[in-house]
């Protein structure tokens, strides 16, 4: 579909929902993102939204089809956020399966990846990130949220399972049997709430150390809470590589992160094994899998995957020892 139809296709569907009116002066831009969705931000007076619709085929050049049903997940997961910090999330403004309204943020929000790559690493990001995350591990593996409307992981496996975990093991067919582990513990797992996209690019953030948003639940299922640490951790990793002088602050971030989640009243144990093959399969999946990062240089995706390798062969003790093996 063309930029002009969508464009008209949501101003209809706005007028039809009743959030603007048939003669609201309303500009509509795309926003930069993933390949999965079509993601707008309509302004005009009193209007501040961002409308989201899921794609059935993603726009890769291979062809990578996945379920649009993910919307209506990502609407209930948002609220799910919502319940458990009110400030976590954008509010949701409305819900169909063709189309998710949500809050905009301000306009001088930007990614936390954006910040982290400029150089700007705040820990008290890090340290909201694990306090928010082991919060909704907690709340939902107790029954406090309700958790019956994310028990398929369908999206899950066609968006991340699938290119990431099955891809690198194709790639790396002498990893296949921990890749295999780790693929089958995370089948098994079904304790609490993932995200399964707790990325930078899906964090948003303000100037107040408030001003945190946890956005693009599309992929959220009930799973292994091993799965969005380690891709909070690998995406560190994967800046520390890119920027290796500023390594010790990426280091630190993650340090904080795993602290404030550990800190947080009966937060869930996290299986440590897992926690560094999750990591191990995520430094591949980021260069070896159906959609690499774009800011990696070939050198730093050979020291990217000689990493991940290395993570997966021989397991570290401890977390920080990944960063220590990137300086050896
Ligand atoms: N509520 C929002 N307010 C402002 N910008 C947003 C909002 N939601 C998404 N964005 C912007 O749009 C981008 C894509 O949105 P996202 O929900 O992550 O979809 P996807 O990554 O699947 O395309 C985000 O990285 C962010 O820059
Ligand atoms: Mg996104």
């Amino acid at each position: 579909m063309n930029a002009v139809s969508i464009t008209d296709t949501v101003v209809t569907h706005l007028v039809e929902r009743g959030l603007i009116s048939d003669d609201t002066d309303v500009t509509i831009s795309a926003l930069t993102g993933g390949v999965s969705n079509e993601v707008l931000a309509v302004t005009g007076p009193g209007v501040d939204l961002v409308v989201k619709r899921a794609l059935g085929q993603l726009r890769t050049s291979e062809l990578w089809e996945a379920d649009t049903a993910r919307l209506l997940t990502e609407g209930r997961a948002l609220r799910a956020a919502r319940a458990i910090h009110p400030k976590s999330a954008p509010a949701v403004v409305d819900l169909t399966p063709q189309f998710l309204v949500i809050e905009r943020a301000p306009i001088q929000w930007k990614t936390w990846k954006e910040a982290l790559l400029d150089g700007v690493i705040d820990v008290g990001v890090a340290a909201r990130l694990g306090e928010f995350l082991a919060t909704l591990q907690r709340d939902s593996a107790s029954g406090a949220i309700p958790t019956t409307d994310f028990s398929s992981r369908l999206a899950f496996e066609q968006l991340r399972v699938d290119p990431f975990h099955r891809q690198i093991a194709e790639r790396h067919p002498d990893l296949r049997p921990v890749i295999d582990q780790t693929i089958d513990v995370m089948a098994s797992s079904k304790s609490c709430l993932v995200h399964g996209d707790y990325t930078p690019k899906n964090i948003m953030v303000g100037e107040s150390p408030d001003d945190v948003w946890v956005i693009d639940w599309e992929v959220a299922h009930v799973g292994d809470p091993t799965f969005d640490p380690a891709w909070i951790i690998g995406h560190l990793l994967l800046k520390s590589v890119h920027r290796p002088e500023m390594a010790r602050a990426y280091c630190n971030a993650a340090a904080t992160f795993v602290d404030s989640h550990s800190g947080v009243d009966d937060a869930p144990n996290l299986d440590h094994d897992q926690l560094i093959r999750q990591l191990g399969c995520l430094l591949l999946a980021r260069v070896d899998g159906r959609s690499p990062v774009e800011y990696l240089s070939r050198p730093a995706q050979h020291v990217v995957r000689q990493l991940g390798r290395e993570v997966l062969q021989t397991p570290p003790d401890t977390i920080l020892d990944i960063w220590k093996a990137l300086h050896d």
